[in-house]
């Protein structure tokens, strides 16, 4: 009896030794490479390096998320990247009014209309000095959010500024 049990002991011993726990780790290896080889082959695209850049409203207005577009607002000059939120920002998002546009105006008034956007791309920035306290905390409370949830990817200048002729956005290089 003792000499059957401790030939069992020896046995379940002798199955984890070094060479045999080795020759696992590689077959779990090879059985991995196996199962996943399109990872292995097919590299996911990296997504693009975040370069911080100086922006134009006409520069902007291109990333609204169409035509495969990624889709940044600008706050008080400075430009988020909300493409995760494309479903607040994309086309037919409900607050797509805002993709490529500075949208300091509209989130300040809680206001989706037409005019809450600068019209003319072409000329000087909105200062949103005629909007009161309240309208400017609820703007930094967006800001925040912003902040807090998105990367900056850039600045908002207005076209013929110094800021603007030194920088080349990268897709025009
Ligand atoms: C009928 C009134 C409204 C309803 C029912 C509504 C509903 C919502 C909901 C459910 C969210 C998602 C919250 C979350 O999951 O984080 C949201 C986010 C948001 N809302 Fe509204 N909203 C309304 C009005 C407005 C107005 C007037 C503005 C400003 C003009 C606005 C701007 C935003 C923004 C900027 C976000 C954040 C999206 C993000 O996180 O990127 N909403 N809203």
């Amino acid at each position: 009896m003792a000499d059957v049990s401790s030939a069992a002991a020896t046995d379940g011993a002798t199955i984890a030794t070094p060479i045999n726990l080795i020759l696992i780790a590689l077959l779990m290896i090879l059985a991995y490479y196996r199962l996943s080889p399109k990872t292995a082959l097919t590299l996911p695209t990296p997504p693009a390096p975040t370069v911080f850049k100086t922006f134009t409203p006409p520069d902007l207005e291109p990333y609204n998320g169409r035509n495969n577009m990624p889709v940044y607002l600008a706050v008080r000059g400075r430009v988020f990247d909300v493409t995760p939120g494309r479903n607040f920002y994309g086309p037919g998002g409900p607050y797509a009014n805002f993709a490529g546009r500075d949208a300091s105006r509209g989130l300040a008034c809680g206001s989706f209309d037409e005019d809450m956007l600068t019209k003319d791309l072409n000329g000087p920035l909105d200062t949103l000095s005629d909007l009161g306290d309240e309208e400017m905390e609820a703007l930094r409370g967006w800001e925040e959010r912003f902040s807090e949830k998105y990367l900056v990817v850039g600045k908002l200048v207005h076209v013929g500024s110094d800021e603007a002729n030194d920088a080349t956005p990268a897709e025009k290089l």
